[in-house]
């Protein structure tokens, strides 16, 4: 399956949601590239810890703006492959914004190229609804939307279902939301209302696996760990197993 991890929120646990579930299928031996499409990069700083030594040519920079077949890294996990982010992504929106050409579809006709080499395809999106998402929603079967409690997620998610929509209409017409995943889950009222409201809101579409707050996963990625190699047996491990579970994959 391809899938993307998006909210147009920031910090909502999107990268920890694209490593965990990336690391969590590479350990169960199945083969699965991780796209950053962040310009932020953090996926790309946990898992290849050359990062800072690999050249913008060898990012998913050189396939947005100069059309160049994905270079793919080997990560230390066994069947992980990243195609890493670069700072420079965060320019590629103006750029994108005058193209002429299928701007929307660069990450799509270039990883149409190699995905049959892989089980999965996870992307992780930044926090806008930029060009760059709309690559990644062009180049997915599925979508998940994470959402972190606060007091205005459910506005973002109304304006994520319109550039669903949009991409749908446009680029995508399989393109499907998979549902939300609810993060950062604490003992909390804020937490425990915006849970309330989400599954009034959207029943069913809310996944049954709530991802707890739990240090641990931060520690892991701090260390350039995933949690399921730092912490197998921490409380968020154990969650995001679930919801691998849950995903059926
Ligand atoms: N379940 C969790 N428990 C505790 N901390 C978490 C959890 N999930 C994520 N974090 C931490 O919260 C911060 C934001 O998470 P993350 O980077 O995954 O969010 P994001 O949505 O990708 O952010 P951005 O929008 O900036 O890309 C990070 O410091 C991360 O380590
Ligand atoms: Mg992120």
């Amino acid at each position: 399956m391809r899938l993307a991890i998006a909210s147009q929120k920031g910090g909502t646990g999107k990268t920890t949601t694209s490593i965990t579930l990336a690391a969590g299928l590479g350990h169960q031996e199945k083969r699965i590239l991780l796209i950053d499409m962040d310009s932020q990069a953090n996926a790309s700083k946990v898992l290849l810890p050359n990062y800072h030594q690999i050249p913008k040519e060898q990012t998913v920079f050189a396939t947005i703006l100069q059309r160049e077949p994905l270079t793919i890294h080997a990560t230390a996990i066994p069947g992980l492959d990243i195609a890493p982010a670069h700072i420079l992504l965060s320019n590629t929106d103006i750029e994108l914004t005058i193209a002429k050409d299928h701007r929307e579809a660069r990450l799509k006709n270039q990883l149409e190229a190699i995905q049959d080499e892989y089980d999965h395809v996870i992307i992780d999106c930044p926090p806008a609804l930029s060009w760059l998402t709309v690559n990644a929603f062009t180049s997915v079967e599925r979508v998940v939307v994470v959402v972190a409690p606060g007091y205005f997620e459910l506005d973002s998610i109304v304006q994520l279902n319109k550039s669903l929509e949009e991409v749908r209409e446009y680029y995508n017409p399989a393109l499907q939301l998979l549902g939300f995943l609810f993060t950062m889950s604490d003992p909390t009222i804020n937490s425990r209302t915006s849970l309330k409201l989400l599954r009034q809101t959207y029943g069913d579409q809310v996944f049954k696996t709530i991802i707890p707050r739990n240090t641990d996963v931060r520690d892991a990625h701090f260390n350039k760990l995933d949690v399921f190699s730092a912490s197998p047996k921490a409380k968020v491990a154990v969650a995001y197993h679930k919801f691998i579970k849950e995903l059926g994959l």
